[in-house]
């Protein structure tokens, strides 16, 4: 029978992707997946052609625009159409899909993840920020509803994929020494500080392997990604802060790693392309068929592994500082970087200036325990505010 399948953000990068893998496995008898509801926030159109092409009963269209005859409705497909964040709420209620895969980018996305995880279903999450801002609340509501977080990105997927079918759940925890996330060092590995002090945002966007959404390209030449990633790895494996070591790994073709207590070593391997770790959670604990997966290992001569620079790339160090600080430490954080991003991105402040702002954010925040959903989404809205104030130009 096939699965009811929820994509959010579906007009982005990871949700194009997602679509393309289920074109050709919906619909039928023999479908694996029905796509029920699909989501963007601004794109209408591309949501609307979408919908068409998968003939998706729900969208929700989070950009609040006028109406819903923005869209340029016609034929015979009339989907129902849901307005705004409350409405995507509205829609995966009306939609009941039994997988959600979350590829919403910043905080926005946390609601639908939670709501996901309260719910009993599977999240397929991509949409990293929701364990960076509220990873206790969430790992409770999987824990009590039995949801599985199964994780879209690279390097978690490499780590589950590493883990997956070594032992029970808790022999996994005794035999677990830690776990290496690489890191492609982004388009500023190599670069001076005056090179990165002049850095245009179109400098910063030119990812060397992979071919991402702008908060996400700009959050790997900050490293800030990768910091995402430490509290990502710390809330989805249970890891301890000296558990997750961050390792620079230019080619993008070790995606992880995980050394045992007995010295061994399990890495996963494929080409930086985020088909293959949606594929993976698509199928999950299946391995679905994909014809274009060809990966020639012999066309790497050499794939090399450095150490993190905790000077030049202080994200790493500041992600660390969350871990300890725990609380709303990770929503401050993710709320600074996502204002001051956005503010690098219109030209308002030097590249620099995106990881000044966030540490001056941070180290004058007050960590508080986190007992909520909605206490989050005020950190969060309380630090933009704050952020917007404070950017640090240099
Ligand atoms: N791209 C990758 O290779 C990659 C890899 C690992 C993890 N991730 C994670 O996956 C998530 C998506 O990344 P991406 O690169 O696909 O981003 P993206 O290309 O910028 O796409 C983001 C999607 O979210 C929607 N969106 C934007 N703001 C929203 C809001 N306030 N409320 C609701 N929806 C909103 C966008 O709609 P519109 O198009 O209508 O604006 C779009 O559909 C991020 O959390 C990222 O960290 C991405």
């Amino acid at each position: 029978m096939s699965r009811k399948i929820a994509v959010l953000g579906a007009t982005g990068s990871v949700g194009k992707s997602t679509l393309d893998l289920l074109e050709g496995r919906t619909g039928g008898k023999d479908g694996l997946f029905r796509v029920v509801l699909i989501s963007a926030h601004r794109r209408g159109k591309e949501l609307y052609a979408a919908g068409t092409k998968f003939q998706v009963p729900h969208l929700a269209w989070t950009g609040l625009p006028n109406s819903p005859s923005d869209f340029s409705v016609g034929g015979s497909y009339s989907p129902r159409i849901h307005l705004g964040a409350q409405g995507l709420l509205e829609a995966l209620e009306e939609s009941d899909p039994d997988l959600v895969l979350n590829a919403i980018t910043g905080a926005a996305g946390l609601e639908a993840s939670a709501w996901t995880l309260e719910q009993g279903k599977d999240l397929l999450l991509a949409n990293k920020e929701s364990l960076v801002v509220a990873g206790p609340l969430l790992r409770r509501l999987a824990d009590q509803s039995g949801s599985q977080i199964l994780p879209v990105d690279s390097e978690h997927a490499a780590i589950h994929q590493c883990l997956f079918g070594q032992a029970g759940e808790g022999k996994i925890r005794e035999g677990l020494k830690k776990v290496y996330l690489t890191a492609s060092g982004g388009p500023f590995w190599d670069a001076s500080p005056q090179v990165m002090e002049r850095a245009r945002p179109e400098d910063a966007l030119k990812h060397p392997t992979w071919s991402m959404g702008p908060r996400i390209s700009i959050g790997s030449a900050t490293m800030m990604n990768k910091a995402f990633e430490i509290l990502e790895a710390h809330h989805l494996f249970g890891l301890r802060e000296e558990q997750i070591e961050v390792l620079v790994h230019r080619q993008s073709i070790v995606h992880s790693m995980v050394e045992f207590v007995d010295g061994s070593l399990l890495a996963q391997l494929g080409v930086p392309d985020m088909r293959f770790p949606i594929l993976y959670c698509l199928g999950f604990p299946e391995r679905l068929r994909y014809e274009k997966s060809g990966f020639n290992l012999a066309s790497f001569s050499s794939l090399s592994f450095e150490p993190s620079d905790f000077d030049r790339f202080p994200a790493l160090r500041l992600a660390k500082e969350c871990l300890r600080l725990g609380g709303d430490s990770g929503a401050v954080l993710n709320a600074a970087d996502e204002v001051a991003t956005q503010a690098f991105l219109e030209g308002r402040i030097s590249f620099p200036g995106i990881l000044k702002t966030v540490e001056k954010i941070l180290k004058k925040h007050k960590t508080t325990p986190i007992q909520s959903i909605a206490q989050v989404l005020e950190t969060d809205r309380q630090t933009r505010e704050k952020t917007c104030q404070s950017l640090v130009s240099v």
